[in-house]
């Protein structure tokens, strides 16, 4: 049975997209290839078909991280694909729950950072606007978060 999770952020260029292959890099490091499947979405449609943004390119690359992938819109078929769904920050998660107009999805939507263990954050901040510690703050997040979640997906 593969389990299937789904990242999800504003634009899907700078944070679902790391998260997803960050996700992809650990569970390839752990020879759980297949078990677990990965993609990530965005709120919204400003980016779509855009591949992850330079600058997240950039800090991923200095944890040895290569971000690939295309932007895509989250659709409210996502609920029944996916069996756990991570937005990145607050605003996200309302704009999630939003869609399951049935509220029949609640329990598959979660904060990233519930995962998170060694950092305090609550959501994981939005890069777009900031300078480059930003973005490496982006990357070190989600390598804890990541982690906890691997760990929680094979309990
Ligand atoms: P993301 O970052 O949600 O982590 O992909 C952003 C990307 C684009 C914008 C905002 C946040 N934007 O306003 O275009």
């Amino acid at each position: 049975m593969t389990y299937k999770l789904l990242f999800v952020c504003l634009g899907n260029i700078c944070r679902s997209p790391s998260a997803e292959n960050i996700m992809n890099y650990l569970i390839e490091q752990r020879g759980l290839e297949g078990k677990i499947i990965c993609d990530s979405a965005g709120t919204s449609s400003y980016h779509i078909g855009a591949s992850p943004d330079r600058r997240m390119q950039a800090a991923a690359a200095r944890r040895g991280i290569k971000l690939v992938g295309q932007a895509r819109q989250f659709a409210p078929s996502d609920f029944e694909t996916f069996d756990l769904i991570l937005a990145m920050d607050r605003s996200n998660y309302r704009d999630i729950v939003r869609l399951d107009r049935e509220n029949r999805y609640e329990d598959k939507v979660r904060l990233m950072c519930d995962f998170a263990s060694q950092h305090r954050d609550r959501e994981v901040p939005d890069p777009y606007y900031g300078g480059e510690a930003g973005f490496d703050h982006v990357i070190n997040l989600l390598l804890d978060a990541c982690d906890g979640l691997l760990e929680d997906v094979l309990k």
